[in-house]
Protein backbone atom coordinates (compact mmCIF):
# COMPACT_ATOMS: atom_id res chain seq x y z
CA UNK A 1 0.00 0.00 0.00
CA UNK A 2 0.89 3.63 -0.72
CA UNK A 3 0.49 6.56 1.52
CA UNK A 4 -2.32 7.61 -0.63
CA UNK A 5 -5.74 8.03 1.30
CA UNK A 6 -6.80 5.82 -1.56
CA UNK A 7 -3.45 3.68 -1.57
CA UNK A 8 -4.77 0.43 0.03
CA UNK A 9 -4.74 -1.52 -3.18
CA UNK A 10 -1.83 0.11 -4.87
CA UNK A 11 1.57 -1.79 -5.13
CA UNK A 12 3.75 1.65 -6.81
CA UNK A 13 3.23 4.68 -5.85
CA UNK A 14 2.58 7.57 -8.55
CA UNK A 15 4.60 8.78 -11.44
CA UNK A 16 5.48 12.02 -10.15
CA UNK A 17 4.23 13.43 -13.69
CA UNK A 18 0.69 11.74 -12.97
CA UNK A 19 0.68 13.27 -10.16
CA UNK A 20 0.86 16.37 -10.79
CA UNK A 21 -0.62 16.13 -13.86
CA UNK A 22 -3.93 14.58 -12.09
CA UNK A 23 -3.86 16.90 -9.07
CA UNK A 24 -6.18 19.84 -9.35
CA UNK A 25 -5.39 21.82 -5.85
CA UNK A 26 -3.67 24.50 -7.70
CA UNK A 27 -6.79 25.57 -8.10
CA UNK A 28 -9.80 23.80 -6.33
CA UNK A 29 -8.10 25.12 -2.96
CA UNK A 30 -10.73 27.88 -4.36
CA UNK A 31 -13.37 25.88 -2.57
CA UNK A 32 -12.21 25.66 0.62
CA UNK A 33 -14.65 27.35 2.86
CA UNK A 34 -17.69 25.88 0.90
CA UNK A 35 -15.64 22.30 1.15
CA UNK A 36 -15.54 22.90 5.41
CA UNK A 37 -18.93 24.43 5.28
CA UNK A 38 -20.30 20.96 3.80
CA UNK A 39 -18.18 18.49 5.73
CA UNK A 40 -19.20 20.39 8.87
CA UNK A 41 -22.90 19.94 7.71
CA UNK A 42 -21.99 16.20 7.11
CA UNK A 43 -20.43 15.32 10.27
CA UNK A 44 -23.50 17.22 12.28
CA UNK A 45 -26.44 14.99 10.31
CA UNK A 46 -23.92 11.67 10.84
CA UNK A 47 -23.97 12.59 14.41
CA UNK A 48 -27.54 13.39 14.32
CA UNK A 49 -28.28 9.65 12.59
CA UNK A 50 -25.84 8.35 15.18
CA UNK A 51 -23.37 6.86 12.97
CA UNK A 52 -20.65 9.71 14.63
CA UNK A 53 -20.44 10.66 18.37
CA UNK A 54 -21.19 14.09 19.43
CA UNK A 55 -17.80 14.09 20.89
CA UNK A 56 -16.36 12.83 17.48
CA UNK A 57 -18.85 15.53 15.45
CA UNK A 58 -17.50 18.26 17.88
CA UNK A 59 -13.73 17.45 17.18
CA UNK A 60 -14.04 17.59 13.56
CA UNK A 61 -16.34 20.72 13.59
CA UNK A 62 -13.10 22.48 15.83
CA UNK A 63 -10.56 20.83 13.72
CA UNK A 64 -12.43 21.81 10.34
CA UNK A 65 -12.73 25.48 11.98
CA UNK A 66 -9.10 25.18 12.77
CA UNK A 67 -8.27 24.51 9.60
CA UNK A 68 -10.32 27.41 8.04
CA UNK A 69 -7.81 29.88 10.30
CA UNK A 70 -5.08 28.24 9.01
CA UNK A 71 -6.02 28.74 5.30
CA UNK A 72 -7.05 32.05 5.89
CA UNK A 73 -3.75 33.08 7.52
CA UNK A 74 -1.77 31.49 4.67
CA UNK A 75 -0.49 28.59 7.10
CA UNK A 76 -2.13 25.62 5.39
CA UNK A 77 0.50 22.99 3.84
CA UNK A 78 -0.92 22.20 0.55
CA UNK A 79 0.25 19.46 -0.94
CA UNK A 80 -0.10 18.15 -4.42
CA UNK A 81 0.30 14.51 -3.49
CA UNK A 82 -2.81 15.05 -1.95
CA UNK A 83 -4.23 15.77 -5.09
CA UNK A 84 -7.04 18.03 -4.37
CA UNK A 85 -8.80 20.36 -1.79
CA UNK A 86 -11.10 17.51 -0.23
CA UNK A 87 -8.11 15.33 0.34
CA UNK A 88 -5.94 18.37 1.64
CA UNK A 89 -8.31 19.17 4.06
CA UNK A 90 -9.30 15.87 5.21
CA UNK A 91 -6.13 14.90 5.64
CA UNK A 92 -4.77 17.71 7.96
CA UNK A 93 -7.84 17.16 9.88
CA UNK A 94 -7.01 13.61 10.80
CA UNK A 95 -3.13 15.00 11.62
CA UNK A 96 -5.03 17.69 14.13
CA UNK A 97 -7.54 15.05 15.39
CA UNK A 98 -6.53 11.91 15.23
CA UNK A 99 -8.89 8.93 14.63
CA UNK A 100 -12.13 10.93 14.77
CA UNK A 101 -10.72 12.94 11.89
CA UNK A 102 -10.61 9.45 9.49
CA UNK A 103 -14.37 9.19 10.09
CA UNK A 104 -15.28 12.43 8.37
CA UNK A 105 -15.88 10.21 4.92
CA UNK A 106 -18.64 7.98 6.25
CA UNK A 107 -21.00 7.73 4.10
CA UNK A 108 -19.38 10.33 1.34
CA UNK A 109 -17.74 10.38 -1.70
CA UNK A 110 -15.66 13.40 -3.34
CA UNK A 111 -17.90 13.29 -6.38
CA UNK A 112 -21.19 14.15 -4.05
CA UNK A 113 -18.58 16.44 -2.23
CA UNK A 114 -17.23 18.13 -5.14
CA UNK A 115 -20.85 18.55 -6.96
CA UNK A 116 -22.25 20.36 -3.26
CA UNK A 117 -19.00 22.21 -2.88
CA UNK A 118 -18.87 24.00 -6.54
CA UNK A 119 -23.12 24.67 -6.20
CA UNK A 120 -22.25 26.11 -2.70
CA UNK A 121 -19.23 28.29 -4.17
CA UNK A 122 -21.57 28.93 -7.07
CA UNK A 123 -24.39 30.29 -5.38
CA UNK A 124 -22.17 32.30 -3.23
CA UNK A 125 -20.91 33.95 -6.49
CA UNK A 126 -24.16 34.30 -8.68
CA UNK A 127 -25.75 36.68 -5.43
CA UNK A 128 -22.47 39.00 -5.84
CA UNK A 129 -23.01 38.51 -9.59
CA UNK A 130 -26.57 39.68 -9.19
CA UNK A 131 -25.78 42.65 -7.01
CA UNK A 132 -23.31 43.94 -9.52
CA UNK A 133 -25.62 44.15 -12.19
CA UNK A 134 -28.17 45.97 -9.81
CA UNK A 135 -25.57 48.29 -9.38
CA UNK A 136 -25.00 48.95 -13.04
CA UNK A 137 -28.33 49.11 -13.58
CA UNK A 138 -28.98 51.84 -11.14
CA UNK A 139 -25.98 53.73 -12.92
CA UNK A 140 -27.74 53.40 -15.84
CA UNK A 141 -30.70 54.69 -14.15
CA UNK A 142 -29.00 57.52 -13.09
CA UNK A 143 -27.12 58.53 -16.40
CA UNK A 144 -30.55 58.05 -18.05
CA UNK A 145 -32.77 60.52 -15.69
CA UNK A 146 -29.71 63.07 -16.25
CA UNK A 147 -29.51 62.94 -19.66
CA UNK A 148 -33.45 61.85 -20.47
CA UNK A 149 -33.93 65.08 -23.21
CA UNK A 150 -30.80 64.91 -24.78
CA UNK A 151 -30.85 64.42 -28.09
CA UNK A 152 -28.43 61.59 -30.10
CA UNK A 153 -29.17 60.36 -33.52
CA UNK A 154 -30.84 56.88 -32.90
CA UNK A 155 -28.91 54.55 -35.44
CA UNK A 156 -29.33 51.95 -37.86
CA UNK A 157 -26.81 49.86 -40.04
CA UNK A 158 -25.27 52.68 -38.01
CA UNK A 159 -26.81 54.85 -40.54
CA UNK A 160 -28.10 57.79 -38.57
CA UNK A 161 -32.18 56.73 -37.96
CA UNK A 162 -34.05 58.88 -35.98
CA UNK A 163 -33.77 61.29 -33.28
CA UNK A 164 -33.89 59.68 -29.70
CA UNK A 165 -32.67 60.56 -26.25
CA UNK A 166 -29.48 59.67 -24.78
CA UNK A 167 -31.49 58.52 -21.86
CA UNK A 168 -33.93 55.89 -23.99
CA UNK A 169 -30.43 54.42 -25.22
CA UNK A 170 -29.47 53.78 -21.81
CA UNK A 171 -32.75 52.22 -21.00
CA UNK A 172 -32.00 49.96 -23.68
CA UNK A 173 -28.52 48.72 -22.22
CA UNK A 174 -31.17 48.33 -18.48
CA UNK A 175 -33.80 46.12 -20.49
CA UNK A 176 -30.79 44.13 -21.18
CA UNK A 177 -28.97 44.00 -17.93
CA UNK A 178 -33.01 43.26 -16.31
CA UNK A 179 -33.42 40.05 -18.42
CA UNK A 180 -30.01 38.67 -17.62
CA UNK A 181 -30.33 39.48 -13.98
CA UNK A 182 -33.88 37.39 -14.55
CA UNK A 183 -31.71 34.27 -16.18
CA UNK A 184 -29.31 34.76 -13.48
CA UNK A 185 -31.28 34.36 -11.27
CA UNK A 186 -33.58 31.19 -12.75
CA UNK A 187 -29.99 29.38 -12.88
CA UNK A 188 -29.40 29.89 -9.16
CA UNK A 189 -32.82 27.68 -8.25
CA UNK A 190 -30.83 25.07 -10.10
CA UNK A 191 -27.60 25.67 -9.02
CA UNK A 192 -29.44 25.58 -5.32
CA UNK A 193 -29.90 21.90 -5.28
CA UNK A 194 -27.96 19.43 -3.19
CA UNK A 195 -25.76 16.30 -4.33
CA UNK A 196 -24.30 15.23 -0.94
CA UNK A 197 -26.03 11.87 -0.35
CA UNK A 198 -25.50 10.74 -3.71
CA UNK A 199 -22.17 9.53 -2.02
CA UNK A 200 -20.01 8.19 -4.95
CA UNK A 201 -22.99 7.70 -7.27
CA UNK A 202 -25.46 5.19 -6.16
CA UNK A 203 -26.45 6.38 -2.18
CA UNK A 204 -24.65 5.10 1.09
CA UNK A 205 -25.74 2.17 3.23
CA UNK A 206 -25.90 4.49 6.43
CA UNK A 207 -29.10 6.23 7.88
CA UNK A 208 -28.46 9.17 6.35
CA UNK A 209 -30.76 11.95 6.71
CA UNK A 210 -30.17 14.35 3.34
CA UNK A 211 -33.04 16.59 4.21
CA UNK A 212 -31.20 17.82 7.40
CA UNK A 213 -28.12 18.28 5.68
CA UNK A 214 -29.77 19.92 2.75
CA UNK A 215 -31.73 22.75 5.46
CA UNK A 216 -27.87 22.92 7.13
CA UNK A 217 -26.34 24.53 3.99
CA UNK A 218 -29.53 26.25 2.98
CA UNK A 219 -30.05 24.07 -0.33
CA UNK A 220 -34.11 24.38 -1.62
CA UNK A 221 -33.80 20.68 -1.35
CA UNK A 222 -31.55 17.13 -1.77
CA UNK A 223 -30.76 16.34 -4.98
CA UNK A 224 -33.47 13.60 -6.58
CA UNK A 225 -31.14 10.97 -8.23
CA UNK A 226 -27.79 9.69 -7.04
CA UNK A 227 -26.49 9.20 -10.80
CA UNK A 228 -27.78 12.49 -11.75
CA UNK A 229 -26.58 14.33 -9.05
CA UNK A 230 -23.30 13.26 -8.82
CA UNK A 231 -22.42 13.61 -12.88
CA UNK A 232 -23.83 16.16 -14.32
CA UNK A 233 -22.57 19.81 -14.39
CA UNK A 234 -25.38 21.36 -16.79
CA UNK A 235 -25.52 23.94 -13.74
CA UNK A 236 -22.22 25.20 -14.78
CA UNK A 237 -22.71 25.49 -18.26
CA UNK A 238 -26.36 26.89 -17.83
CA UNK A 239 -24.67 29.67 -15.06
CA UNK A 240 -22.04 29.93 -18.17
CA UNK A 241 -24.42 30.63 -20.83
CA UNK A 242 -26.31 33.25 -18.84
CA UNK A 243 -22.66 34.87 -18.47
CA UNK A 244 -21.89 34.39 -22.02
CA UNK A 245 -25.00 36.70 -22.59
CA UNK A 246 -24.21 39.26 -20.10
CA UNK A 247 -20.87 39.78 -21.39
CA UNK A 248 -21.91 39.65 -25.22
CA UNK A 249 -24.12 42.35 -23.65
CA UNK A 250 -21.41 44.78 -22.47
CA UNK A 251 -19.60 44.34 -25.46
CA UNK A 252 -22.02 45.89 -27.28
CA UNK A 253 -22.19 48.22 -24.73
CA UNK A 254 -18.18 48.53 -25.35
CA UNK A 255 -18.40 48.75 -28.79
CA UNK A 256 -20.24 51.62 -28.64
CA UNK A 257 -18.66 53.75 -25.97
CA UNK A 258 -15.40 53.24 -27.38
CA UNK A 259 -17.11 54.15 -30.94
CA UNK A 260 -18.69 57.44 -29.11
CA UNK A 261 -15.29 58.60 -27.31
CA UNK A 262 -13.64 58.72 -30.60
CA UNK A 263 -12.72 62.10 -32.35
CA UNK A 264 -15.29 61.05 -35.32
CA UNK A 265 -18.24 60.64 -33.40
CA UNK A 266 -16.98 62.91 -29.88
CA UNK A 267 -20.05 62.12 -27.92
CA UNK A 268 -18.72 60.94 -24.81
CA UNK A 269 -16.67 61.52 -22.56
CA UNK A 270 -14.87 58.95 -20.54
CA UNK A 271 -13.29 59.74 -17.27
CA UNK A 272 -9.41 59.78 -17.06
CA UNK A 273 -9.48 57.09 -14.62
CA UNK A 274 -10.95 54.76 -16.99
CA UNK A 275 -8.68 55.36 -19.73
CA UNK A 276 -4.99 55.31 -20.28
CA UNK A 277 -2.32 56.58 -22.71
CA UNK A 278 -0.04 55.83 -25.58
CA UNK A 279 3.82 55.05 -24.53
CA UNK A 280 4.82 57.28 -27.83
CA UNK A 281 1.26 59.23 -29.09
CA UNK A 282 1.44 62.04 -26.50
CA UNK A 283 -2.65 62.85 -27.39
CA UNK A 284 -4.14 59.55 -26.80
CA UNK A 285 -6.50 58.55 -24.25
CA UNK A 286 -7.49 55.18 -25.23
CA UNK A 287 -10.91 53.66 -23.74
CA UNK A 288 -9.07 50.48 -22.40
CA UNK A 289 -11.77 49.41 -19.92
CA UNK A 290 -14.61 49.40 -22.81
CA UNK A 291 -12.29 47.43 -25.39
CA UNK A 292 -10.64 44.83 -22.47
CA UNK A 293 -14.34 44.15 -21.89
CA UNK A 294 -15.31 43.61 -25.34
CA UNK A 295 -12.06 41.17 -25.65
CA UNK A 296 -13.42 39.72 -22.72
CA UNK A 297 -16.11 38.54 -23.85
CA UNK A 298 -14.39 36.36 -26.04
CA UNK A 299 -12.81 34.20 -23.18
CA UNK A 300 -16.46 33.46 -21.79
CA UNK A 301 -17.95 32.38 -25.15
CA UNK A 302 -15.05 30.14 -25.22
CA UNK A 303 -15.74 29.03 -21.43
CA UNK A 304 -19.17 28.73 -22.34
CA UNK A 305 -17.97 26.29 -25.43
CA UNK A 306 -15.29 23.90 -23.53
CA UNK A 307 -17.86 22.94 -21.20
CA UNK A 308 -20.25 21.66 -23.56
CA UNK A 309 -17.74 19.86 -25.03
CA UNK A 310 -16.69 18.68 -21.63
CA UNK A 311 -20.12 17.27 -20.74
CA UNK A 312 -21.27 16.25 -24.63
CA UNK A 313 -19.87 12.89 -24.46
CA UNK A 314 -19.64 11.41 -20.73
CA UNK A 315 -21.52 8.14 -19.82
CA UNK A 316 -23.10 8.32 -15.87
CA UNK A 317 -22.31 8.80 -13.73
CA UNK A 318 -18.94 10.87 -12.42
CA UNK A 319 -15.99 10.79 -14.86
CA UNK A 320 -12.31 12.99 -13.60
CA UNK A 321 -13.25 14.58 -17.31
CA UNK A 322 -15.57 16.51 -14.27
CA UNK A 323 -12.74 17.90 -13.07
CA UNK A 324 -11.87 20.28 -15.72
CA UNK A 325 -15.42 22.52 -15.01
CA UNK A 326 -13.51 24.44 -12.30
CA UNK A 327 -10.78 26.71 -14.09
CA UNK A 328 -13.58 27.60 -16.99
CA UNK A 329 -16.31 28.48 -14.33
CA UNK A 330 -14.05 30.03 -12.05
CA UNK A 331 -12.63 32.34 -14.93
CA UNK A 332 -16.21 32.52 -15.90
CA UNK A 333 -16.96 34.32 -12.87
CA UNK A 334 -13.89 36.02 -12.25
CA UNK A 335 -14.28 37.93 -15.58
CA UNK A 336 -17.67 38.71 -15.36
CA UNK A 337 -17.41 39.98 -11.67
CA UNK A 338 -14.58 42.40 -12.89
CA UNK A 339 -16.36 43.54 -16.14
CA UNK A 340 -19.74 44.28 -14.20
CA UNK A 341 -17.84 46.14 -11.32
CA UNK A 342 -15.45 48.14 -14.26
CA UNK A 343 -19.00 49.36 -15.69
CA UNK A 344 -20.79 50.18 -12.39
CA UNK A 345 -18.08 52.38 -11.48
CA UNK A 346 -17.74 53.75 -14.85
CA UNK A 347 -21.22 54.67 -16.29
CA UNK A 348 -22.03 57.34 -13.53
CA UNK A 349 -19.24 58.99 -14.79
CA UNK A 350 -19.47 59.36 -18.61
CA UNK A 351 -20.07 63.07 -19.52
CA UNK A 352 -22.06 63.83 -22.22
CA UNK A 353 -21.33 65.74 -25.20
CA UNK A 354 -25.15 67.27 -25.88
CA UNK A 355 -23.89 69.71 -28.39
CA UNK A 356 -22.46 66.99 -30.82
CA UNK A 357 -24.86 64.98 -30.12
CA UNK A 358 -27.25 67.55 -31.41
CA UNK A 359 -25.40 68.21 -34.54
CA UNK A 360 -24.63 64.82 -35.78
CA UNK A 361 -28.56 64.09 -35.19
CA UNK A 362 -29.30 67.32 -37.34
CA UNK A 363 -26.51 66.71 -39.91
CA UNK A 364 -28.22 62.80 -40.97
CA UNK A 365 -31.58 63.81 -41.92
CA UNK A 366 -32.92 62.23 -38.45
CA UNK A 367 -36.35 63.84 -38.96
CA UNK A 368 -37.22 62.40 -42.81
CA UNK A 369 -39.53 60.09 -41.01
CA UNK A 370 -41.24 62.91 -39.32
CA UNK A 371 -42.10 64.89 -42.41
CA UNK A 372 -43.35 61.86 -44.47
CA UNK A 373 -45.49 61.53 -41.23
CA UNK A 374 -46.63 64.82 -41.60
CA UNK A 375 -47.26 64.36 -45.10
CA UNK A 376 -49.54 61.26 -44.34
CA UNK A 377 -51.57 63.24 -42.17
CA UNK A 378 -52.16 65.60 -44.91
CA UNK A 379 -53.46 63.50 -46.67
CA UNK A 380 -50.97 61.67 -48.97
CA UNK A 381 -50.60 57.39 -49.15
CA UNK A 382 -46.99 56.92 -47.17
CA UNK A 383 -45.44 55.84 -50.04
CA UNK A 384 -45.91 58.65 -52.04
CA UNK A 385 -45.21 60.63 -48.96
CA UNK A 386 -41.95 58.46 -48.29
CA UNK A 387 -41.07 59.15 -52.15
CA UNK A 388 -41.46 63.07 -51.86
CA UNK A 389 -39.39 63.24 -49.06
CA UNK A 390 -36.56 60.99 -50.50
CA UNK A 391 -35.84 63.56 -53.10
CA UNK A 392 -36.50 66.58 -50.62
CA UNK A 393 -33.42 64.57 -48.71
CA UNK A 394 -31.40 64.15 -52.35
CA UNK A 395 -31.70 68.23 -52.66
CA UNK A 396 -30.77 68.25 -48.87
CA UNK A 397 -27.80 66.33 -49.34
CA UNK A 398 -26.49 68.44 -53.43
CA UNK A 399 -26.66 71.61 -51.31
CA UNK A 400 -25.60 70.85 -47.83
CA UNK A 401 -28.89 71.79 -45.97
CA UNK A 402 -30.69 69.60 -43.38
CA UNK A 403 -34.61 69.78 -44.22
CA UNK A 404 -35.22 72.30 -41.27
CA UNK A 405 -32.90 74.96 -43.15
CA UNK A 406 -34.89 74.80 -46.34
CA UNK A 407 -37.46 77.90 -47.14
CA UNK A 408 -41.15 77.10 -47.28
CA UNK A 409 -40.95 77.74 -51.03
CA UNK A 410 -37.99 74.94 -51.08
CA UNK A 411 -40.43 72.40 -49.77
CA UNK A 412 -43.29 73.29 -51.19
CA UNK A 413 -41.19 72.17 -54.78
CA UNK A 414 -41.42 68.78 -53.18
CA UNK A 415 -44.96 68.80 -52.24
CA UNK A 416 -47.57 71.49 -51.97
CA UNK A 417 -49.46 69.69 -49.35
CA UNK A 418 -46.38 71.25 -46.85
CA UNK A 419 -47.47 74.14 -45.05
CA UNK A 420 -45.91 76.99 -42.56
CA UNK A 421 -46.58 74.18 -39.98
CA UNK A 422 -44.00 71.54 -40.92
CA UNK A 423 -41.36 73.64 -39.08
CA UNK A 424 -42.38 72.13 -35.82
CA UNK A 425 -42.30 68.40 -36.88
CA UNK A 426 -38.73 68.91 -38.49
CA UNK A 427 -37.07 69.90 -35.27
CA UNK A 428 -35.37 67.47 -33.24
CA UNK A 429 -37.31 68.59 -30.23
CA UNK A 430 -40.77 68.00 -32.37
CA UNK A 431 -39.50 64.38 -33.59
CA UNK A 432 -38.64 62.99 -29.75
CA UNK A 433 -41.66 65.12 -28.25
CA UNK A 434 -44.36 62.64 -31.05
CA UNK A 435 -43.10 59.54 -29.83
CA UNK A 436 -45.10 59.70 -27.06
CA UNK A 437 -46.30 56.32 -25.94
CA UNK A 438 -44.98 52.82 -23.88
CA UNK A 439 -41.70 52.08 -24.89
CA UNK A 440 -41.21 55.37 -27.00
CA UNK A 441 -38.60 57.75 -27.15
CA UNK A 442 -40.06 61.38 -25.88
CA UNK A 443 -38.55 62.60 -22.75
CA UNK A 444 -42.11 62.15 -20.74
CA UNK A 445 -41.95 58.53 -21.69
CA UNK A 446 -37.91 57.98 -21.00
CA UNK A 447 -38.94 59.27 -17.23
CA UNK A 448 -42.17 57.73 -16.59
CA UNK A 449 -40.10 54.30 -18.28
CA UNK A 450 -36.95 55.63 -15.25
CA UNK A 451 -39.70 55.56 -12.55
CA UNK A 452 -41.07 52.41 -13.43
CA UNK A 453 -37.59 50.75 -13.62
CA UNK A 454 -36.85 51.95 -10.22
CA UNK A 455 -39.76 50.07 -9.18
CA UNK A 456 -39.09 46.81 -10.98
CA UNK A 457 -35.63 46.60 -9.05
CA UNK A 458 -36.60 47.84 -5.59
CA UNK A 459 -38.96 44.51 -5.54
N1 LIG B 1 -10.82 16.73 -7.86
C1 LIG B 1 -11.97 16.00 -8.27
C2 LIG B 1 -12.84 16.86 -9.19
O1 LIG B 1 -12.58 18.00 -9.25
C3 LIG B 1 -12.76 15.55 -7.08
C4 LIG B 1 -13.56 14.33 -7.32
C5 LIG B 1 -12.66 13.19 -7.58
N2 LIG B 1 -13.35 11.96 -7.58
C6 LIG B 1 -12.77 10.86 -8.00
N3 LIG B 1 -13.44 9.77 -7.95
N4 LIG B 1 -11.53 10.87 -8.49
O2 LIG B 1 -13.76 16.42 -9.82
Amino acid sequence: STSKLWGGRFSESTDAFVQAFTASVEFDRRLYRHDIAGSIAHATMLARAGVLTEAERDLIIEGLAAIREEIEHGEFPWSTALEDVHMNIEARLTDRIGAAGKKLHTGRSRNDQVATDIRLWLREEIDALLAEIRRLQEGLLGLAEREAATVMPGFTHLQTAQPVTFGHHMLAWFEMLERDHGRLTDARRRVNVMPLGAAALAGTSYPIDRAYTAELLGFDAPAENSLDAVSDRDFAIEFCAAAALVMTHLSRFSEELVLWASAQFDFIDLPDRFCTGSSIMPQKKNPDVPELVRGKTGRVNGHLVGLLTLMKSQPLAYNKDNQEDKEPLFDTVDTLKGSLRAYADMVPAIRVKAGAMREAARRGFSTATDLADYLVRRGLPFRDAHEVVGKAVAHGVASGRDLAEMDLDTLRGFSAAIGEDVYAVLTLEGSLAARDHLGGTAPDQVRAAIARARGRISR
